[in-house]
């Protein structure tokens, strides 16, 4: 996106007068991403993410979806300098801007960046809930976090933290001795998202946290992030190529396609107002989660349903 266009982006988000709750969507950036490209340099070369620009804000969810292969895991990596080779970053850069000045990410050491990641930005990763290690107990994994991370940190202290945040992802501290495969594949996940949250970092990435889980799993985990983030004041790019799942969950939803953003929306425009004809076709492409549009309750996490008019929530609108 251009400079102009992020002009036009937060014009639309001011116009549209949403709040989400209790953490208000303002310009307050937190991560700005401008003109990001990656190559794999393979023969012929993959242009995996092109001149992709977007904003975070303080307090947000941004959706990112697309469909498979569009660059959606290798942008997240950009972001938290995962890449390896054969992946260049052939162009641009990501600014935190954190409350204590902006850390321009691309400039990190490799020290500096294994701090950060953990610290101020966490990632929950595609396939997240196989990555638990298999001999050792849940509570040592966790505990691990602080023990790198937190050095000065007691042995007591980091027992409560882990005991803490096992309750708050549901799994319940009374699991903290369980080992991975004595774990249902939602709590195993639940583990993964509470070592994201351990640091209580400003940024978390979601790649495709849930995709493995029935729905019902799925929405309740999610439901909790979206609370959580209300507790612990985070951001979240919450990346899937299911879009439905993003409009109930996303203040604002950016659209990928071959590597390139072409669309940035509220949750409720990309809805109601899509302007691309390929995020069209991207709504039409999935069944309602609920059987019945005209019940879809989209942005229930983001957008103040009072700014909603009753009829609003009928899928005629969209399509009309
Ligand atoms: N190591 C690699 N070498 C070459 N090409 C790669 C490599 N990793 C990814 N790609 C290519 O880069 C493009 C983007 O891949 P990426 O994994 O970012 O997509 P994605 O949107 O996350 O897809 P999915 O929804 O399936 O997870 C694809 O064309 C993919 O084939
Ligand atoms: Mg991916």
């Amino acid at each position: 996106m251009t400079e102009g266009g992020r002009a036009g982006q937060r014009g639309r988000l001011q116009s549209t007068g949403f709040r989400t709750k209790g953490n208000p969507m303002n310009d307050d950036v937190l991560l700005s991403i401008s003109d990001l490209s990656v190559e794999y340099d393979v023969d012929p070369p993959v242009q995996a993410v092109q001149h992709v620009s977007l904003e975070l804000h303080r307090g947000e969810v941004l959706g990112l979806a697309g469909e498979s292969g569009c660059g959606k895991t290798t942008l997240a990596y950009a972001v938290q300098r995962l890449l390896k080779p054969p992946a260049v970053i052939t162009s641009g850069i990501t600014i935190l801007h954190d409350t204590d000045g902006d850390v321009l990410i691309n400039d990190l050491n490799a020290d500096q960046m294994r701090a950060f990641r953990w610290d101020k930005a966490s990632m929950v990763f595609q396939g997240a809930m196989n990555a638990l290690n298999p001999v050792s107990n849940i509570g040592k994994q966790l505990a691990d976090v602080f023990t790198t991370h937190r050095p000065g940190m007691n042995k007591a202290d980091i027992r409560k933290e882990c005991c803490e945040l096992l309750d708050i992802v549901g799994v319940g501290a009374d699991r903290i001795r369980s080992f991975p495969h004595e774990l249902s594949g939602g709590m195993r996940q639940r583990v993964m998202i509470a070592m994201a949250l351990a640091l209580k970092p400003t940024l978390m990435i979601m790649d495709e946290p849930t995709t493995a889980l029935d729905v019902l799993v799925q929405r309740e985990i999610l439901t909790q992030i979206t609370e959580l983030r209300h507790k612990f004041g985070f951001s979240v790019i919450f990346i899937t190529h299911d879009l439905p799942l993003l409009l109930e969950i996303s203040d604002r939803i950016a659209i990928m396609r071959h590597g390139r953003i072409i669309e940035t929306d509220t949750a409720r425009n990309i809805y109601f107002h899509p302007q691309q004809d390929y995020t069209k076709r991207l709504l039409s492409s999935f069944p309602s989660l609920t059987g019945d549009r005209s019940e879809f309750s989209y942005g229930t996490a983001g957008l103040d349903n009072d700014n909603l008019d009753s009829k609003g929530g009928s899928a005629n609108e969209r399509t009309a």
